[in-house]
């Protein structure tokens, strides 16, 4: 596991843009993992400008999204499917085919999340991974819990999970259920690029780096990964 401490949020987001870059450069139809919330937004608008620029395209990059919640329209403002498209999708060349995000309205939720991990088998699986860290070390939607997690399922997520996302929801109730890649998904992905700022976020780091590897902080599994990197910044390294 390869740690990487910056003092500023532009700093990160461009090291985290420069190792999509790579990535993308070295395999122009690569697979790309890609997280929603407060940690990748400047990522992404990192992307955008070196889209524009010329300097990556995303015409034969695929798209998997880590997760999505349950019983919430998919063009609600609070969607990952919104959020992917403000913050990413609309701005840059990537065609609508290549993009999959779960279902979170799906009839069948089993049958969803099994569809959702054959896709990922059929593209390659995942190049790089992009995540961030909850504050009870979550990785994508895997809550502590007494085993790791696998495949893509549906998830109720835990207490801590709902008070941390429910600024978002201000005039609709924070929905309690999402479907979510597991930690085994998130495990074959060749390279993972982990995103954490924040002294919230100086525990679970710490956790996840210097923590035993346990279900408990389900980032610690990390540990285990042969090409993981966590870009942070110095309030979430604090307790390093
Ligand atoms: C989002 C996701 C979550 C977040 C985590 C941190 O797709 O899977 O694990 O990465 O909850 O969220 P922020 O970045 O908002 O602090």
């Amino acid at each position: 596991m390869e740690i990487r401490i910056f003092t500023d949020a532009a700093a990160l987001a461009e090291a985290a843009a420069d190792i999509f870059e790579a990535t993308i450069t070295e395999k122009p139809n690569a697979v790309l993992g890609l997280a929603t919330g407060a940690s990748p937004v400047l990522t992404y608008k990192a992307l955008i400008e070196r889209c524009r620029a010329g300097i990556i395209s995303f015409k034969d990059i695929t798209t998997f999204n880590l997760d999505e919640y349950c019983d919430l329209p998919q063009n609600d403002k609070n969607s990952y499917y919104t959020f992917m498209q403000e913050n990413l999708f609309s701005q840059v060349d990537i065609l609508p085919e290549n993009i999959h995000i779960e279902n979170g309205n799906a009839d069948d939720f089993d049958k969803e999340a099994a569809a959702y991990d054959e896709k990922i088998a059929a593209a390659g699986y995942i190049d790089l991974q992009l995540l961030g860290i909850g504050n009870n070390g979550h990785i994508g939607f895997n809550e502590p819990a007494d085993t790791f997690t696998e495949g893509t399922f549906r998830v109720k997520l835990t207490e801590s999970t709902i008070r941390a996302n429910s600024r978002y929801f201000t005039d609709s109730e924070m929905p309690r259920y999402a479907l979510t890649m597991g930690t085994g998904s998130i495990m074959k992905a060749k390279k993972i690029l982990l995103i954490a700022t924040g002294a919230a976020k100086a525990e679970a780091v710490y956790n996840a780096v210097k923590g035993p590897v346990t279900p408990h902080c389900p980032a610690s599994i990390l540990q285990t990964h042969p090409d993981t990197v966590f870009l942070l910044d110095e309030a979430a390294a604090a307790l390093l």
